[in-house]
């Protein structure tokens, strides 16, 4: 163990893989890593790789670390498995895995949402956690060294949530999904423990990007963060900078004894 708490926060010569990082959250937890030390792997979606590239350049160069930007659909179970071979063999191996891909809920009452539309939302936040989990663990194991998987989840799976009317916010597929998350991480922490290899969760509020670019998704419209302004304990949304101190404890050496757990980072929204 490194002698001093703080430099237990560092990544240097570790290999970090972010899925979903030609967005938000994936994006600002790719600066942390980097900036704390890790080479990173860039992952999005095929159609996002320009913007991946672009990114991972822009990192490389403010952080002076090895970035490469990898496309593939995490939905794919080949697609994942190729992907991460390829990341081991042009990275080295890989030690850190932020599996933070994921897509907004279906947005009709439950009575009313086709199976296809809950089965994407299922698809792109539980199986594509599965799928990348599970090949990063495989990686790991072959390569003997134990990491750190963290998963985002999200407080939508601990609470229905609410909208701006005082009514639910969506349907159920986005808070099963995160709430199956949960327990898959804890399950899966459980079986690969045994080969050093950490898997933890992070469970954020809502976030409202710097850049306002969410606030036009309508998965955030205005009127629902004017009402978990006033509705929650801490009357505002989360700034994304505020959850990458968890971020950085659960992907390093800090968190050592944290198996399966859940950092919860909501503003105090599930308290009420
Ligand atoms: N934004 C919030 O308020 C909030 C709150 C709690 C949890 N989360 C979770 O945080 C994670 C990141 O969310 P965000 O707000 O940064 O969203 P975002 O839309 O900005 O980023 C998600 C990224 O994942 C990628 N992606 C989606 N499906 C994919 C797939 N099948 N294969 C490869 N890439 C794929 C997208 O292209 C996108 O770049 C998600 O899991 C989300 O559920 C977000």
């Amino acid at each position: 163990m490194k002698e001093t708490a703080t430099k237990r926060f560092s990544l240097d010569g570790k290999v970090a893989v972010i899925t979903g990082a030609a967005g938000m959250l994936g994006y600002h937890s790719t600066c942390t890593f980097a900036e704390a030390g890790a080479d990173v792997a860039l992952v999005d979606l095929p159609v996002c790789m320009a913007r991946t590239e672009e990114l991972a350049r822009e990192i490389s160069e403010k952080y002076g670390v090895k970035a490469r930007a990898y496309g593939a659909d995490l939905t794919d179970e080949k697609a994942v498995d190729e992907m991460f071979r390829k990341i081991a063999d042009e990275m080295g191996t890989v030690d850190i895995v932020h599996s933070n891909a994921g897509v907004g809920g279906a947005r009709t009452p439950d009575y009313e949402t086709p199976l296809s539309d809950w089965m994407r939302v299922i698809n792109g936040n539980l199986v594509t956690m599965f799928l990348v989990d599970t090949a990063a663990c495989r990686i790991m194991i072959r390569d003997g060294h134990g990491g750190s998987i963290i998963n985002t989840c999200s407080m939508g799976g601990s609470c229905v949530m609410q909208g701006p009317t005082y009514s639910t916010f969506d349907n159920s597929s986005y808070g099963t999904s995160k709430a199956a998350g949960l327990y898959f991480t804890k399950s899966l922490a459980s079986q690969v423990i045994k080969y050093g290899i950490r898997v933890n969760s992070i469970s954020p509020g809502h976030i409202t990007p710097k850049d306002g670019g969410q606030l036009d998704d309508d998965s955030m419209d205005k009127a629902t963060v004017e009402t978990w302004s006033i509705s929650q304990p801490i009357k505002r949304t989360c700034d994304v900078e505020e959850l990458m101190g968890g971020l950085l404890y659960l992907a390093s050496d800090a968190s050592t004894y944290c198996v399966g757990t859940d950092l919860l980072i909501d503003g105090g929204h599930t308290l009420w």
